[in-house]
């Protein structure tokens, strides 16, 4: 294998998120507008493109690959690309292949998804009211949802429910979504709400809470443990001793996590993100492009990107004005 990726502060890359689109059938408030201009398709890597992309990752050390969007599931063909990834599983190479979803066509295509070697899916989930679903994520319908998730179960894959914590909106139900999720057998990860998509002018939908508080809610009813484990994430995990129950919290707004990081980010376009809180960005699709039977210039503009690698990121809630607040939308980077 050539040299692994090894960014400036030793950290080797061995976790890739790829947006494979920036569209969605959800609006969800604190990711999109009502009404997104949506990037054209000559913009996007093809399916092609994307697995060459993902291929010369995994041949430098990618163990894990995570697909995101936008919705992934919305991509046309998407299912092909799962199944040529199926290889790098097959080959021992990839450790990991996962999703990030927001549930709504996994009726459709969960089989498919576990033939292709997914194991894990990770799906969004803020409440499980059906009038507030329709609120906050404004396209979607919650039973729609719960039957994706349950053909997910249904077919073998194992399922992290992620709830974005938004104060005064699902605060109240922190003890049902938790009680749901242990009777389901499902992980549960509470995010902590980054400063992007509508959620300025929106807040009577919900805003900042932070998860010590959420944390704090739960030792209102349980007892809480800390657990050491960590993901080489932004994931922090706590048990909770009466039900057995792992919750996770992800506190992207928190640099103590930027140490351990082990992954970067690409766009839907090709752009890679060496972080997700800087704009600091290269572009991987002119090397794919202009070099359709030779890696060798893409396999350069990634190590040269890598070498860009920031420490760690600026967002801060604690000054006045929202510092470090990116411009762009979550559907973009990947989630
Ligand atoms: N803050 C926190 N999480 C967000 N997501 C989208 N936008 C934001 C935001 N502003 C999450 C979704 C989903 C994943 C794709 O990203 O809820 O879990
Ligand atoms: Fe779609 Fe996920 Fe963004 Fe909601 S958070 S609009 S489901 S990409």
């Amino acid at each position: 294998m050539n040299a692994p990726l090894i960014d400036p502060f030793a950290r080797a890359i061995t976790y890739l998120r790829v947006s494979v689109t920036d569209r969605c059938d959800f609006r969800c408030v604190y990711c999109m507008s009502e009404n997104m201009t949506f990037l054209p398709k000559k913009e996007l890597l093809t399916l092609e493109e994307l697995d060459r992309l993902c291929s010369t990752f995994v041949g430098l050390g990618v163990q894990k690959l995570r697909i995101t969007g936008g919705e992934p599931l919305v991509r046309r063909g998407i299912m092909t690309f799962f199944d040529n990834m199926k290889r790098h599983l097959d080959s021992g190479a990839l450790k990991e292949l996962t999703l990030t979803t927001n549930g709504s066509q996994l009726e459709r295509f969960a089989d498919d998804l576990y033939a292709a070697g997914v194991r894990r899916v990770n799906i969004s989930l803020d409440t499980l009211d059906e009038a507030k679903f329709a609120e906050i994520t404004r396209w979607g319908r919650l039973p729609q949802v719960l039957r994706g998730i349950d053909a997910a179960q249904r077919a073998g894959l194992r399922v992290k429910i992620n709830a974005v914590a938004l104060k005064g909106f699902n605060e109240e139900e922190l003890p049902a979504i938790t009680r749901w999720c242990a009777e389901r057998d499902m992980d549960l990860t509470w995010i902590e709400v980054m400063p992007m998509g509508d959620l300025g002018n929106e807040d009577r939908l919900g805003q900042y809470w932070s998860l010590r508080d959420v944390r704090a809610r739960y030792a209102e009813e349980y007892t809480v443990t800390d657990l050491a484990e960590r993901s080489g994430g932004p994931a922090r995990y706590v048990r909770l001793e009466e039900t057995g129950q792992k919750i996770g919290f992800i506190t992207p707004l928190s640099h103590n996590f930027c140490e351990s990081c082990n992954r970067v980010r690409i766009t839907c376009t090709g752009e890679i993100f060496m972080c997700l809180g800087q704009e600091d960005v290269a572009d991987l699709r002119a090397p794919l492009r202009s070099h359709p039977d030779d890696d060798a210039p893409l396999e350069a503009a990634i190590r040269a990107a890598i070498d860009r690698k920031p420490k760690g990121h600026d967002f801060d809630y604690s000054r006045q004005r929202l510092d470090g607040q990116m411009p762009r939308h979550m559907s973009h980077t990947g989630g």
